[in-house]
């Protein structure tokens, strides 16, 4: 079959392989391939079982997989036979050198220039799909134009991913706006029309904004600070409501009703998690450092530090309310992935709160619909201090305490009555999503700690 237009993502993780089984399914006429290093997650991508777990992925990937959506490790192939080439590849925290622990890792980004330079026998559209600092596509083009080739032009644009986990699909689907970025150039401008044009076959074109590729750039990062911004508000004040007997849930309707804050994001619970907030916060914060800007840095640097306040104040709850010592006791982690709905355990808060429980000599039930497999892989090497149990009623046998880590909806639906009888006595539940009904709970014998809320307990504490 002939198509119309030839678009290769180089990278098949989160976002590639969601992003483009998208594009393929909305634009037929489009043959989307998608190429990784890792032969893995291409082998999984071209299995039944997808390399990630995504509501609505497997339905879409199905339905375009061998006909205009295809994975492979060809990249070679995958540069000379595409048009537009999407770049999103991972972006990590730098671990070495200058900048390691705040700024970001741009290695795979420029080994993907590389890439598509020492393959390219025809003009491209590069478009960063990747997170990246502002100003990365100066970069980008001066490796393009490190061995120019005749008639061959590359055009980097700017297209970042918002989309979040778990409602990926429906992100791409329905997003609330797309941008795109470009040099203000009479080829940047065009080049940018054509990656409008490829949207604007399902997206509303209002809600397709350009603008400079700069401004492109760095509002991702901006979104990223904002959105991990209003979690860590709603946080510090879940810390002032468990000392004042204020509720922090009837704080977050109170101000939520207020159309200028808006309801969303303002779910108090253990800290945000996932692969992007912390490493792109700190990015922010490393740019700003490096213009001078201390000020603001600190500012946004404020945001990642009341993160780990909150995790490590929700501990020391833990271990105060278990009358002090952890040692021997069995603790049941109900959820390990970041948030619900995805089994991606990256930057997950209960990973953190593991090794603080092992520390104390804690043994550890994890018990995610989800995320287990990924668990054992960032567990490795406990051995029998953990042991991993799916289904949420028998990973509560013998435990003290239940502790609820990610929003997943089954945990809501639990009969807490038959948890109860399967539990050591006294039975403790922290709630660090703020998501079971409490007073319930409390009523069936269980001593509860939510966040941001009175604890109801039947011991004493002076
Ligand atoms: P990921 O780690 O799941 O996937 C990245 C993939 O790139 C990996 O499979 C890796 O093998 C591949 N890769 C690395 N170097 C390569 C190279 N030289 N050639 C070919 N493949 C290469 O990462 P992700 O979660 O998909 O994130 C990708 C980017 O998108 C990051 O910059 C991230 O900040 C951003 N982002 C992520 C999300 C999210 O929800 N995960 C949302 C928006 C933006
Ligand atoms: C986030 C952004 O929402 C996306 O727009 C962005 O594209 C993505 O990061 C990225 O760049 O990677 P994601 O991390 O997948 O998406 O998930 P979110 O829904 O934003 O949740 C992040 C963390 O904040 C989770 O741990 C979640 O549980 C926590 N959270 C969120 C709260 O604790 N309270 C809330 O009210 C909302």
């Amino acid at each position: 079959m002939k198509f119309a237009k030839s678009i290769l993502c180089i990278g098949a993780g989160y976002v590639g392989g969601p992003t483009m089984a998208v594009i393929a399914a909305k634009c037929p006429e489009c043959k989307v391939t998608v190429v990784d290093i890792n032969e893995d997650r291409i082998r999984g991508w071209n299995s039944d079982k997808l390399p990630i777990y995504e509501p609505g992925l497997d339905a879409i990937v199905k339905q375009c997989r061998g006909k205009n959506l295809f994975f492979s490790t060809d990249i070679p192939q995958g540069i000379r036979d595409s048009e537009i080439i999407f770049v999103s590849v991972n972006t990590p925290t730098k671990t070495f050198g200058e900048g390691a622990g705040m700024a970001s890792d741009v290695q795979y980004l420029e080994r993907t220039a590389r890439d598509i330079l020492a393959h390219s026998r025809s003009s491209k559209i590069v478009i960063e799909k990747s997170t990246i600092p502002v100003k990365t596509a100066q970069a980008m083009e001066n490796i393009f134009l490190s061995s120019p080739r005749s008639g061959v032009h590359f055009e980097v644009l700017s297209n970042p991913e918002f989309l979040a986990e778990g409602t990926a699909i429906r992100d791409l689907e329905n997003p609330d706006r797309v941008l795109i970025g470009s040099r203000e150039t009479p080829t940047g401008i065009t080049a940018r029309q054509t990656l409008v044009d490829i949207y604007a076959q399902w997206v509303p074109r209002e809600r397709i904004i350009t603008s400079n590729i700069w401004s492109s750039e760095l509002s991702k990062l901006v979104a990223n600070a904002f959105l991990a911004q209003r979690v860590s508000s709603i946080n510090a004040v879940s810390a002032l409501c468990e000392k004042t007997q204020a509720d922090v849930r009837e704080i977050s309707r109170a101000i939520g009703a207020d159309s200028r804050i808006g309801a969303k994001f303002l779910n108090a619970g253990i800290g945000f998690g996932g692969s992007c907030f912390k490493k792109d916060i700190l990015n922010l914060v490393y740019l700003c450092r490096s213009y001078g800007l201390e000020e603001v840095a600190n500012y946004w640097e404020s945001v990642v530090k009341i993160n780990e306040y909150q995790l490590g104040r929700f501990f020391s709850k833990m271990l105060k309310a278990m009358l002090g010592t952890m040692s021997g006791k069995r603790i049941c982690l109900y959820g390990f992935a970041f948030k619900a709905d995805t089994g991606d355990t990256r930057e997950s808060p209960a990973k953190y709160l593991t090794h603080k429980l092992l520390a104390e000599n804690a043994m550890v039930t994890i018990s995610d619909p989800q995320a287990n497999d990924n668990a054992k892989i960032d567990l490795a090497g406990y051995g029998e201090a953990i042991q991993y149990i799916a289904d949420p009623l028998d990973a509560a046998r013998d435990a003290d305490a239940l502790v609820v880590m990610t929003d997943w909806d089954i945990y809501r639906k639990i009969d807490y009555a038959q948890v109860f009888q399967k539990m050591r006595k006294p039975a403790f539940i922290f709630d660090g999503r703020n998501i079971l009904d409490h007073k319930k709970c409390f009523e069936l014998g269980f001593n509860v700690f939510p966040i941001g809320q009175q604890e109801l307990t039947h011991l004493k504490y002076e």
